[in-house]
This record gives structure tokens, C-alpha cells and sequence, in this order.
């Protein structure tokens, strides 16, 4: 672990906690009073912090996690909600943060250790993988506050649970727990609450073992494939596979797998 060494684009951050594990950046949301909810201090913190990550070719995957045991997010910062206003909601800031975490080129995993209510519910969606401690309830509360999931939320739950479900949780706030969450797809993992972030570091370490290159395309695909019709999906399939098989990488693990030895993959 090495945090000084990551410099004062990581150190800037006031909200956030961040140190960097093994190739494994992980990003602990640090309000732990007001159970991590998100001000814009934290969005700036966030984004400053993804950006530095972005550009550390130390970062292979990205870890995020709320501080405390109660909650992971508990949403957006009702007293600045409060003050927001039609520009607020059309500038869109938090949901172009959570894009920016859907987009990020490495790998990012949610690990949700308490309430991911609202906002916080809504960053772990744009997550590529979500995992719940035991203890952890999820939900978009928001109509409560006679507005709406609005930052990916009415979107993205949708298309992990399916339009009824989402439609369910949405207009009556309902929370889910940890065993709920991981039946009906909303996590992909329920852990015990100590075993949490080792559970998450370990599947960051098992994708960072792979062909860096495939890991980002992979995700690319899948995802673009979501917003897409199936032959639109298969044909950046295809592409995304004609630069793989072209790569310094796919010839690095081919030839360890019939050489019987672990591959040394550079990203190229
Ligand atoms: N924004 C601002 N403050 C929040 C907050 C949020 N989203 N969520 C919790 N807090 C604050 C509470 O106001 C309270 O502050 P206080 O100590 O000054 O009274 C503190 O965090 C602890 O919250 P409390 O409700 O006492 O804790 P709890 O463990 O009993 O309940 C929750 C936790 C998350 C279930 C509950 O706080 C809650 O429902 N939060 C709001 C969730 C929400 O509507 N999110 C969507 C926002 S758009």
C-alpha cells in the first residue's frame, strides 16, 4: 500500500479516502455522519479522483466503498437536494459522474456495505459489478421526496431487474436486502461484512490477472450491445475481436496457455 506515493491528485480529496492495493484502487466515500451521502464536494472528490485513476497505469481496477458500517450511500445530500433547481436537474452533474463510472476504461466494483439508497444505489448500478455485505440494503427512495431516481436510476435498474420490478421499487421506495438484492440481479455477490472488501479486492485481482485489453473491450461491448440491436451488438462483437486477435496480448496468451506458463500481458 503506498497512498503518499499516489500524489496530490489522489491526497486532494477531502471527502474520500483512497489507497492503492496490488493494482486495486480502492475509493472509501468518507461521511460517515450523514451515512456517506453525496454533496458536491464529493462529486468533485469522485471526479478528480476517477480522472487520476484513469491516467495511473498502476490502476488496473477501481474498488468504491462508504465508510462506517451502516451505509454504503445513502443518496444525494438531502440539504443541498433541497435548494436544487430545473437547471440543477438539466446541468445533470451527478448523473454525468455516474456515466463517467460507467464509461471508465478499468474495471470498477461497488462493494456495498450498508444502505445504497438513492444516489448511492445509483453509483453502485453504474458499477460494473456489484458486491453486498450481508447488512446491505438497496433501494431508490426518492419519490418519498416527490422526485425522481435521477441520475441513471429510472434507467439502470430497469435494465438489472426488469421493467416490473424497477417500476415496483421505484413507486413504492421499497428497499431491498442483501439476499433480495442478489435474487433478482441487483448484486452479483453477498459476503460477510469483514470479508467485504477482501471479497472485492479478490475479484479485482482475478480480472486483472486477464488480458487488460479484452477486459476493457468486453465491457465496452456488452455495453454498447445493451443499447443496440443484437446484429448492431454482434457486429462491434466482431470488430472488437478483429483488434484483440490482432494483439500483442491475444499472441502473449495463446502462446503462455501451450507453453504452459503464466502469461505477461501488457495492455497492447
Ligand atoms: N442526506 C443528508 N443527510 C442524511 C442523508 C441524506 N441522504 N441520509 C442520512 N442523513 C443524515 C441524517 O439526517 C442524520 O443526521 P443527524 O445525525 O444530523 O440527524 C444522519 O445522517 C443519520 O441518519 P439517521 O436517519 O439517523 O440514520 P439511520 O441509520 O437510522 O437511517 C437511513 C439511515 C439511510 C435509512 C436514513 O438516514 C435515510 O432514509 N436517509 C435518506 C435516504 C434517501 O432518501 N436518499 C435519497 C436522497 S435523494
Amino acid at each position: 500500500m503506498d497512498i503518499e506515493r499516489r500524489g496530490p491528485a489522489y491526497g486532494a480529496a477531502e471527502t474520500l479516502l483512497v489507497e492503492v492495493t496490488g493494482g486495486v484502487l480502492l475509493v472509501t466515500i468518507n461521511r460517515p455522519d450523514v451515512r456517506n451521502a453525496i454533496n458536491s464536494q464529493v462529486q468533485r472528490d469522485l471526479r478528480s479522483v476517477l480522472e487520476a485513476a484513469r491516467a495511473d497505469e498502476e490502476v488496473g481496477a477501481v474498488v468504491l466503498t462508504g465508510a462506517g458500517e451502516k451505509a454504503f450511500i445513502a443518496g444525494a445530500d438531502i440539504s443541498q437536494v433541497a435548494g436544487y433547481s430545473k437547471a440543477t436537474a438539466l446541468d445533470s452533474d451527478l448523473q454525468r459522474l455516474f456515466d463517467l463510472v460507467e464509461d471508465f476504461p478499468k474495471p470498477t466494483i461497488a462493494a456495498v456495505n450498508g444502505y445504497a439508497l438513492g444516489g448511492g444505489c445509483e453509483l453502485a448500478m453504474a458499477c460494473d459489478i456489484r458486491i453486498a455485505s450481508a447488512t446491505a440494503r438497496l433501494g431508490l427512495p426518492e419519490t418519498a421526496l416527490s422526485i425522481l431516481p435521477g441520475a441513471g436510476g429510472t434507467q439502470r435498474l430497469g435494465r438489472l431487474v426488469g421493467t416490473g420490478r424497477a417500476i415496483e421499487m421505484v413507486l413504492t421506495g421499497r428497499m431491498v436486502d442483501a439476499a433480495e438484492a442478489l435474487r433478482i440481479g441487483l448484486v452479483t455477490e453477498v459476503t460477510d461484512p469483514a470479508a467485504l472488501i477482501d471479497t472485492a479486492r479478490a475479484t479485482a485481482a482475478t480480472i486483472l490477472a486477464r488480458g487488460p485489453l479484452a477486459i476493457r473491450l468486453a465491457k465496452l461491448v456488452i455495453r454498447a450491445g445493451m443499447d443496440a440491436d443484437q446484429r448492431t451488438g454482434q457486429v462491434v462483437e466482431r470488430l472488437a475481436q478483429a483488434v484483440l486477435y490482432e494483439s500483442a496480448d491475444k499472441a502473449e496468451g495463446t502462446a503462455a496457455f501451450l507453453g504452459k506458463r503464466v502469461p505477461r500481458f501488457t495492455g497492447r
